[in-house]
């Protein structure tokens, strides 16, 4: 099924789809992408010229360590969009991917669009790549990135310990992972 951009969506699940960014989007991505309620649980310090953001978005897809957003998370019912996903290699020998994800449509959020979008993206990218394990890594005072990472069906596998200096105070970052195996026998209902 289209939807309404024109653009194939990625994979759809019950109230959101996942697409490709579409250029007339660029603006209202890029705005979220440089808020700083948005980007600061990544501790971003620098904004990004427009030029430059469409640029790594573009080239994205010919860099698996690329950090530049990959999809939007559009709501099916209406087509609007909700957030922004992305995935990259973190590592250049491990064989992990890591996923991130923002939900810019603030007064969207704690309906569990965020869920569904993140597990729609897990289940896309074993279903893509070779791996054995995809991961996050979340500050461990973002309750609800934990609160998503868990209720998708990451488990925690350990802290690292004051590992991001956020807001001039020196936080814990807490690993999560899913392997193949344990995402295919996850509940259903999860
Ligand atoms: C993290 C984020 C993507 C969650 O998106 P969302 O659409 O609100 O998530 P959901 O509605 O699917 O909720 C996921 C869980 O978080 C909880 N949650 C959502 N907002 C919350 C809040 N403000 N406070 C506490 N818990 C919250 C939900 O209750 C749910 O947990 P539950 O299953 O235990 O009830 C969103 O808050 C966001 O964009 N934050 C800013 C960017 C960010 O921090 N990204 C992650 C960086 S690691």
């Amino acid at each position: 099924m289209t939807d309404p951009s024109g653009i194939d969506p990625l994979v759809e699940g019950p109230r959101t789809r996942l697409r490709a960014l579409h250029p007339s989007e660029y603006r209202t991505v890029f705005a979220w992408y440089n808020d700083p309620e948005l980007v600061s649980p990544f501790d971003r310090f620098s904004l990004d010229t427009f030029e430059g953001f469409v640029q790594d978005v573009e080239s994205a897809s010919d860099d698996p360590r690329s950090l530049a957003p990959r999809f939007v998370i559009e709501r099916r019912e209406d087509g609007r969009l909700l957030g922004l996903l992305g995935h990259f290699t973190p590592h250049p020998v491990l064989s992990t991917v890591e996923v991130w994800y923002v939900m810019g449509a603030r007064e969207e959020r704690g309906k569990g669009y965020g869920s569904e979008a993140v597990r729609l993206l897990v289940d896309h990218l074993f279903r893509v790549l070779p791996i054995e394990r995809v991961g996050a890594v979340c500050d461990a005072e973002n309750v609800p990135s934990v609160h998503l990472l868990e209720r998708v069906g990451l488990s925690l596998e350990g802290t690292l310990h004051r590992a991001l200096f956020h807001h001039a105070v020196w936080h814990d970052v807490r690993v999560y992972g899913v392997t193949r195996s344990a995402w295919a026998s996850r509940p259903t209902s999860a």
